[in-house]
């Protein structure tokens, strides 16, 4: 094994643009293009994504190896996120990659996004203590929302996941009801915590360990309705309670399924992944759980948690260990699982 592994990586399945180097388990850079266009459509535009993607893929890889004081000619390895993810918006990624491991005859690595996100944990700087195999990620993102038992770096079950909208798409549906640009997760987390939980709303039933968010979705659009039409000021007059009821009634659900399994499987090792993971009340509500269930909890710094390149990168890092190099045959896999 090399001494120093130097790795490219780059993240292009939604709406970021990124590109990160590490060398070995470290993040030299981690360098991301957000793409704005979307915010006025109230969501990602696919065909508008991957344009963005095209323009920003190649300042951003040059920024990245710059920002690493790395040149081309000394990486190891070129990584890409195979999926999940829009198709447009992968291809962008997937082609910049291969074309870069060809001209530079170097390996190739393909990164589930999925895998991704709950591996950023092994990013040397990401935590003091790492989790140790097996522990549970509670992956929460504008795509996903799952409870993963992680056995090893590639070896992960899916415990419970949703059955209709993930998480981050509630956080965006909803702040898209109180007029709130898009991405409203953020949003509605920063005007909670000014304001008091004072409405509830009808948490869903699912049996098992899943998730379900569009009934809470459809149940604070009939409660929004039915108050605007007393006074039409409402949203207005209330955006930090509403937004604080929506964010306490969610982390709830998602406590409450973490908590069974916890209990059920005796794993008390926790992490959370994904651009919902950055949200203080779930932060709070995890911190709460290993002072006071004996918990040992895994948050990611803040840069980690949205999409990002370095999380890719460490992924890659992994799988290079390994030898999991792929030939240029390799494809975009939009719908990639987690437990593949
Ligand atoms: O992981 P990510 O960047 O992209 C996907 O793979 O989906 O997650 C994006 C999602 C969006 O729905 C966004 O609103 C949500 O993460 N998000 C948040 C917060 N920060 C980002 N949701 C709630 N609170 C936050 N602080
Ligand atoms: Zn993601």
């Amino acid at each position: 094994m090399l001494d120093k592994t130097y790795i490219l990586a780059i993240e292009s399945s939604c709406d970021d643009t990124s590109a990160s180097v590490i060398q070995n388990e470290q993040i030299l850079s981690n360098v991301v293009a957000n793409q704005e266009i979307h915010a006025k459509y109230g969501g990602v535009v696919p065909e508008l994504a991957s344009r963005a993607h095209q323009q920003n893929i190649l300042p951003v890889v040059e920024t990245a190896l710059r920002e690493a004081n790395i040149n081309k000619e000394q990486l190891h390895a070129i990584a890409f996120t195979q999926g999940p993810g829009l198709m447009g918006s992968l291809l962008v990624g997937t082609s910049f990659a291969k074309s870069m491991a060809l001209a530079l005859d170097i390996p190739l690595l393909a990164i589930n996004h999925m895998q991704a996100h709950i591996l950023a944990h092994f990013i040397d700087d990401a935590n003091d203590i790492k989790p140790n195999f097996p522990f549970l990620c509670l992956t929460i993102s504008g795509g996903h929302t799952q409870i993963v038992k992680v056995n090893d770096f590639f070896n992960m079950e899916i415990l419970g996941e949703t059955i209709d909208d993930a998480v981050g798409e509630a956080y965006d549906k909803t702040a898209k009801i109180l007029g709130l640009p898009y991405p409203g997760g953020p949003l509605i987390d920063k005007y909670a915590k000014t304001g008091l939980p004072v409405y509830k709303f009808t948490k869903p039933k699912v049996k098992a360990h899943h998730f379900s968010f569009s009934g809470l979705k459809t149940g604070i659009l009939y409660f929004l309705q039915k108050q605007v039409k007393e006074n039409p000021n409402f949203i207005n007059e209330n955006i930090e309670n509403i937004c604080a009821s929506v964010q306490n009634t969610i982390a709830e659900i998602l406590m409450d399924k973490l908590k069974t399994i916890v209990k059920e499987t005796g794993i008390t090792q926790v992490a959370i992944a994904g651009g919902v993971s950055a949200n203080s009340e779930i932060r709070k509500r995890l911190a709460h759980a290993q002072k006071h269930f004996g918990w040992t909890t895994f948050i990611p710094k803040f840069e980690y948690t949205t999409d990002n390149a370095a999380m890719i990168a460490i992924t890659a890092y992994q799988k290079f260990k390994l030898g999991l190099i792929e030939d240029q045959s390799i494809t975009a896999n939009p719908r990639l699982k987690v437990d593949v």
